[in-house]
C-alpha cells in the first residue's frame, strides 16, 4: 500500500484525463514536460498512435484530480552483443547456458516523471519510488502475454536521476561514459546512430572526456522471481 494504491486512479494518459485534471508540470526538465502533456511537439499521443509506447498516469481521486506522475513504456531489447568480450561474458554469468542470446526480452522506460508538489519534500510518501515498484510488478504479472527479462532505461546522466535509478536496483550496463560512447561508436561508427550519439554526448570542445547525456541502465527482473 502506498500512496498511489491508496489515493489515486490508474490508467492510460489520455486527452480527457489531462482536460479533467488540475494543471500539472515537471519544471525539472521542460522536454520530459512536454511529453505529458497534449498539443505539444512529439508527446505521448504520437508515441501511442505509433503503437511505439503505451503512457501511463496516476491522478488523485479528489473532485478535481490532481496529476501526480506519469510513465510510458514499450517493448524493446537488451542487446549484449554490443558489449565489449570481457564485460559479455560477465554479463552472461545471470543466464544458464542454453538461454545465452545476443539480445534479452526487455522493457523500455522511455519517460518518467514525478510531477510537480509530488516530490519527496512535497509529501510523506515516496512517489518516485512507488512508482517503479508499480511498474516493475506490471512487468513481472504472471498472465503477461510475452515474457521480459529486464527493465532497460536511459537515464538522464545527472546525479538525482541516477541515483534514483539505482536507489531502485537499477545498475549500469556499462561502466563509465567512456566505455557506454566507445561501444556504442564501434557499434555503428559513422552511420545514423553516430548522429544519435553525437545527440546525446555533451560534446564540449573543452571537456577532456566526454559524458554521455544518458546513461543505459537495467533491472533484472529475474530478483523479483516468486
Ligand atoms: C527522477 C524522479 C522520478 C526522482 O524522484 P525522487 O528521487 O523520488 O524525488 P524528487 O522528485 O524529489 O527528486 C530528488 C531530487 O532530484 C532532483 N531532480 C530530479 N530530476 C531532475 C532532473 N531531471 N534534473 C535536475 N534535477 C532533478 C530534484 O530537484 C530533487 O532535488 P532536491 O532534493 O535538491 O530538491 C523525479 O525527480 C522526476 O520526476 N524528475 C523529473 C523527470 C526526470 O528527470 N525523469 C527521469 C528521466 S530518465
Amino acid at each position: 500500500m502506498g500512496y498511489l494504491l491508496d489515493k489515486c486512479h490508474f490508467g492510460i494518459l489520455t486527452s480527457e484525463i489531462i482536460d479533467q485534471c488540475q494543471p500539472y508540470r515537471c519544471s525539472k526538465d521542460p522536454d520530459i514536460d512536454s511529453f505529458f502533456h497534449k498539443d505539444t511537439k512529439d508527446n505521448f499521443s504520437d508515441y501511442r498512435s505509433e503503437m511505439m509506447g503505451y503512457t501511463h498516469c496516476f491522478y488523485t481521486e479528489e473532485e478535481s484530480p490532481r496529476m501526480v506522475c506519469a510513465f510510458s513504456l514499450s517493448n524493446s531489447a537488451l542487446r549484449t552483443d554490443t558489449l565489449s568480450k570481457r564485460k559479455r561474458n560477465k554479463f552472461n554469468k545471470s543466464i544458464p547456458n542454453t538461454k545465452r542470446r545476443s539480445q534479452y526480452p526487455a522493457i523500455l522506460i522511455g519517460q518518467l516523471c514525478v510531477f510537480d508538489g509530488f516530490g519527496h519534500h512535497s509529501i510523506d510518501e515516496n512517489v518516485g519510488d512507488e512508482m517503479m515498484d508499480l511498474i516493475k510488478t506490471m512487468a513481472i504479472k504472471p498472465d503477461n502475454d510475452c515474457a521480459t527479462r529486464y527493465l532497460v532505461v536511459d537515464a538522464l546522466n545527472t546525479p538525482n536521476v541516477l541515483e534514483y535509478y539505482k536507489r531502485n536496483g537499477f545498475e549500469f550496463l556499462f561502466e563509465s561514459d567512456e566505455e557506454e560512447l566507445q561501444c556504442l561508436r564501434s557499434y555503428d561508427a559513422g552511420k545514423s546512430l553516430f548522429r544519435k550519439i553525437q545527440e546525446r554526448c555533451h560534446l564540449a570542445e573543452k571537456q577532456e572526456a566526454p559524458a554521455c547525456r544518458t546513461r543505459l541502465m537495467l533491472f533484472d527482473l529475474i530478483l523479483l522471481r516468486q
